[in-house]
């Protein structure tokens, strides 16, 4: 995915108006500090209600929009398997076994063989004893919150995360205290702030931020929260499942943490959580929490989502079985992306422009201001390139 960064754009917008793109305008809170308040519209940003393009093809390095064909560096289907034939059959054949879905939800009679085997192929991928599937990645971070709440005193996040951690982050019932993008410093200033070290603190971040494709420094969040016992780390490695480390495992794994998530290390320091998606890299749908048995019988229970929503769709599930079976199958899938992301970077600078070094297929790319960004953006469309 490259994408021209008009993102950057609003965001820097907005905190100039200091308010935050999803939990509003920082309020003053009891103790005087700012904390933030949910803020029920939707950002307009990216409502555009007069001209929504309608995606008339699978998601690919060609699409079809609105009737016209693109060369698409759009999207997130990031190993190219949303499209692919194999899945697309097993999508077809779970829905001509086993009907649209269960109709009842996964405590009743709502484990169907395709959700069982996500599981399966998921335990297998992530290494992990368990893996809990589930119909949304955005909901992941709800879950997790669920899991988390009551054990902290207070919640930090990356100003640039992902609405659905900002969603998560508001259901802990906590102060919530944004601290500026990738910044382990502005981080540690805000905790001293904010907490004393008999507290507990949780910090929410992307795992891999999808406008520019930079990693979070997790590792470096950790060093900070040494000094706060029994803290966590909340990760949404969306974009991290699938393309990072040696197996796919994401963001953990490249930066050898994958043995302390999700309740795989219960005697480690700071605890390690994190949620993902077969949504992108992975080429199915649905969301996905791998970890501990015993840390994932207490997400089902806590979140209700086991008990009270209805299973993934049999069509998802059975896309996403086969997805992670071609990807266990072909490790070299990855390979050629990250081949195939140097090559991008590469021709960008070639093209005299500046582009950040990151082991992800995420490229933000900042010409002059937003208005310029339209007009590029409006002049590759017209050339039949199409970037989001
Ligand atoms: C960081 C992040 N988290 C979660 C999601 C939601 O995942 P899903 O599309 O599986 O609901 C997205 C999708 O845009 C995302 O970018």
């Amino acid at each position: 995915m490259i994408g021209i960064d008009t993102g950057r754009n609003w965001l820097k917008t907005d905190r100039q108006k200091k308010s935050h793109p999803v939990l509003g305008a920082a309020l003053p809170s009891r103790n005087g500090r700012d904390t933030l308040a949910p803020r029920s519209e939707a950002s307009p940003q990216f409502v555009d209600t007069e001209h929504s393009p309608v995606l008339q093809s699978p998601p690919g390095p060609q699409v079809i929009i609105d009737g016209r064909e693109y060369v698409y560096f759009g999207g997130t289907s990031y190993l190219g398997l949303a499209g692919h034939p194999e899945v697309i059959e097993s999508a077809c054949d779970a829905v001509r076994r086993y009907g649209v879905h269960t109709a009842t939800s996964r405590a009743g009679f709502g484990n169907n063989p395709p959700t069982l085997e996500v599981e399966r192929l998921a335990t297998r991928l992530f290494g992990t004893e368990d893996a809990f599937y589930f119909v949304s990645g955005y909901v992941g971070n709800h879950i997790l919150i669920q899991n988390l709440a009551g054990g902290f005193h207070a919640v930090f996040i990356d100003e640039l995360s992902h609405y659905s951690l900002n969603e998560a982050a508001c259901l802990a019932g906590l102060a919530v205290t944004p601290f500026r993008h990738r910044d382990p410093e502005d981080f540690r200033n805000r905790l001293a702030q904010n907490l004393r070290s008999s507290q507990r603190a949780l910090l929410m971040t992307d795992g891999v931020f999808p406008m520019t494709g930079a990693l979070a420094p997790i590792n470096e969040y950790l060093s900070v929260l040494q000094g706060y016992q029994s803290s966590a780390v909340l990760v949404d490695d969306a974009h991290g499942v699938g393309v990072l480390g040696e197996e796919g495992r994401g963001i953990l794994e490249y930066l050898g943490l994958w043995g302390r998530v999700n309740g795989c290390d219960p005697e480690g320091d700071a605890m390690l959580c994190v949620s993902g998606t077969m949504s992108k890299a992975i080429g199915g749908f649905g969301g996905v929490i791998p970890g501990a048995r015993s840390f994932l019988e207490r997400a089902r229970r806590s979140s209700h989502y086991f008990d009270g929503a209805s299973a993934p769709p049999s069509a998802a599930a059975g896309a996403t079985a086969k997805a992670l079976e071609l990807i266990m199958r072909e490790p070299g899938l990855r390979q050629q992306l990250r081949v195939k992301a140097q090559r991008m970077r590469r021709g960008l600078r070639e093209l005299g422009l500046s582009v950040e070094d990151w082991p992800t297929p995420n490229i933000g790319v900042q010409i002059g201001g937003a208005d310029d960004m339209r007009r590029i953006h409006a002049g590759l469309k017209a050339h039949g390139i199409l970037v989001p």
